[in-house]
């Protein structure tokens, strides 16, 4: 009888063959220039824009519940965009500003930035528009500037999530080249194509203007181009690799669970909160219930990190 294993709690407890743990959670964090902005948009309910002085509160409170670890995206008015995204490694932009907040007061906190420039263009194309399309080389020279330029602003770890070819390859010879060997990367490489990317897009306002991002991210129907994308980054020194999103990818999170050893994040995007979050608040189901069965699965699935909205709440839940 199977079921004797399922008995009670202390024997399921006992048998249970995953575990999350606060050390597996990375919370991301919307920052915006201004003072005092804590603002909440309809789309994505309790994930909030932040101005730097309020970010670094919500670091401590994070902090404090367990939550060690960060992943930041900035966040520009349209008048700041241009076609080379020169936003993404101005100096003093808003992600630097808040690195150095955040690395001033709390040396424990692990600080990870995304790297892209869908954020800084006018166009909203994670790279340099060119002939028709987003020009690979050309975006590989802005992407390691601002990897060069959160690196020198205190980052521990920067996060390339443009979909470039060779984009890791660039950015460690630029770290390298300036004397960060410490500073790590964790290649977005198997980033699929999605529609669950809507919330997160309202509140960054990154959506293309025209066209679409298949010609750079991954489609949906491949997961042994997955593998490839992820042996690619690991022969050009991705230190951590992850797929995104999570949830309808869990075979991609198991497969490369299996084929590769370095530490493997899941991404359980903006629309994967969303859709739960929403639908709770209509009181179609219960949001810890669902949200724990999601994040454990994504664990089971393999994945050593994971990277939620929901990782303030889960010291709550465990
Ligand atoms: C930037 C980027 C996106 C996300 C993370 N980095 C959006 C996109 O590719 O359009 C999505 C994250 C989420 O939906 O939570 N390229």
């Amino acid at each position: 009888m199977i079921r004797r294993l399922r008995k009670n709690k202390s024997i399921r407890d006992l048998v249970a063959e995953v575990e999350l743990s606060l050390d597996d959670f990375v919370m991301p964090l919307f920052v915006i220039e201004g003072e005092n902005i804590v603002q909440e948009i309809e789309t994505f309910p309790e994930v909030y824009r932040y101005s730097v002085d309020r970010l670094v509160e919500e670091v401590r409170v994070l902090r404090d519940k367990g939550i060690k670890s960060i992943l930041l995206f900035g966040i520009v008015e349209d008048s700041k965009k241009d076609d080379i995204a020169s936003y993404s490694y101005k100096e003093d932009n808003v992600v630097c500003r808040a690195t150095k907040e955040i690395k001033d007061r709390f040396d424990d906190v692990v600080v990870i930035a995304d790297v892209c420039v869908c954020g800084y263009t006018t166009h909203g194309h994670c790279g340099i528009w060119s002939e028709d399309w987003v020009d690979n080389n050309k975006t590989l020279d802005i992407l390691s500037l601002s990897a060069l330029n959160y690196a020198k602003a205190g980052v521990d770890v920067v996060a390339p999530s443009a979909m470039m070819d060779h984009q890791v390859k660039a950015i460690r010879k630029a770290l390298d080249e300036n004397g960060f060997e410490r500073t790590l990367i964790m290649s977005y490489s198997a980033k699929y194509s999605s529609n669950f990317y809507g919330p997160f897009r309202d509140i960054v306002g990154s959506s293309p203007k025209f066209s679409d991002r298949r010609t750079y991210q991954m489609d949906y129907r491949n997961i042994r181009q997955a593998l490839e994308e992820v042996k690619r980054d690991i022969e050009e020194g991705a230190d951590m690799v992850m797929v995104k999103p999570a949830l309808s990818y869990l075979d991609v999170i198991r497969e490369i669970r299996r084929n590769f050893n370095v530490p493997l994040a899941g991404y359980n995007v903006s629309g994967e909160y969303s859709m739960v979050k929403i639908a709770s608040k209509k009181g179609m189901f219960n949001e810890k219930d669902v949200a724990m069965e999601i994040l454990y699965s994504i664990k089971r699935a393999g994945a050593d990190i994971i990277i939620s909205y929901w990782a303030k709440d889960v010291p709550d839940w465990l």
